[in-house]
């Protein structure tokens, strides 16, 4: 190849406030629902992807290890997708360095395969725009199509592959907003998010008022934002948060993300409120926590949470830029 076929690139992770949790094409990773998240600053993946024409397979590496074949296929197949858009059959290097604990439920591969995305699309020649790269990430994981974009980030679902992107809502200084990670168990999850959401779409006598419901959420969320309206933002997020996980209770088998700690800091968080500190919880397919908080209010939060749960234990994050290139 004789093209620059070198780039690097940092993505972060997003925060679903009103999530996604089902798919009506598993291969294109299209959507049942438009979602919306915030990006933060706290939690993002270095990757960097070289296309060299003397490698016979894609070699991948996360934070310094080599990934044997199966581990690596996720990344390979991805790869495929940008070399047949690309035109090219060239292996590649790709070096990766998570800033975010893996498959925890702080959405590594948001970050993961934005970051992939935006690596391997450059160096393989390809010049996307935001909406093209966006709907490349998707390909990769279906959050990771948010976190191409800093700051509020909602996904359309579209009405094909060529409409399902995701655009800005607003940018991330927008808004001065903290969200707390609370860190209760740093084990990869035993049920994927993918395996998850099928099961309770397929499963869960629930799910189509689900879709209903997230259309609603979206819109009154979209005015809290508009408005700056924290307390809405806040009880959107967390009831759409805890609908999503009525669907892992009510499928078939049912299926629980939370442990007994994310029950411990769903419950201070509720206590924090009725003290007067307005402060709402959200979860994804993984048993932490994050908190939503006003910088007014963010020490108490912070002081009562590392009380509870260590300090070791709790991150601090605020809104964060969209996919940025080294050099
Ligand atoms: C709970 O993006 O990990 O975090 O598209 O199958 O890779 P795949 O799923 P993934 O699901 C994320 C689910 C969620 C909610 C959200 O981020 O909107």
């Amino acid at each position: 190849m004789t093209m620059n076929n070198y780039a690097k690139a940092r993505a972060h992770t997003n925060i679903a406030l009103v999530k996604y949790w089902g798919k009506r094409n598993a291969a294109l990773k299209l959507p049942t629902t438009n979602s919306l998240s915030l990006t933060l600053d706290q939690f993002y993946t270095d990757t960097s992807v070289q296309f060299d024409d003397h490698l016979t397979s894609d070699q991948v590496t996360l934070n310094n290890h080599r990934l044997d074949e199966p581990a690596a296929r996720r990344v390979t197949d991805f790869l495929n997708i940008v070399r047949n858009q690309a035109g090219i059959t060239t292996k590649a290097i790709v070096k990766t360095t998570n800033n975010v604990p893996t498959a925890a439920g702080l959405a590594s591969s948001a970050s993961g395969f934005a970051a992939l995305a935006a690596a391997a699309s450059k160096a393989s020649g390809l010049t996307l725009n935001q909406r093209e790269l966006s709907r490349l990430a998707r390909r990769g994981s279906g959050s990771a199509t948010r976190s191409i974009d800093g700051g509020f980030v909602e996904w359309h679902k579209g009405i094909g592959d060529r409409t399902s992107f995701a655009t800005q809502v607003a940018p991330a200084d927008y808004w001065d907003l903290n969200v707390i990670a609370i860190l209760v168990n740093q084990q990869p999850k035993k049920m994927s998010s993918s395996e998850g959401m099928q099961l309770s779409q397929t499963t869960s006598p629930y799910y189509h008022e689900w879709e209903k419901l997230c259309q609603r959420d979206l819109k009154k969320l979209k005015i809290a934002i508009k408005n700056r309206n924290f307390n809405d933002l806040g009880t959107i997020a967390e009831e759409n948060a805890m609908r999503m996980h009525a669907l892992t209770l009510s499928a078939a088998p049912d299926f629980c993300y939370f442990d007994a700690d994310s029950l411990k800091a769903m419950r201070l968080v509720h206590q924090l409120r009725e003290s007067g500190i307005p402060c709402y919880f959200t979860m994804d397919a993984g048993p932490n926590v994050k908190v939503l908080v006003e910088p007014e209010h963010r020490e108490s939060v912070v002081s009562t949470l590392q009380a509870a749960f260590g300090p070791d234990h709790i991150v601090v994050a605020a809104p964060g830029p969209g996919v940025q290139y080294f050099r």
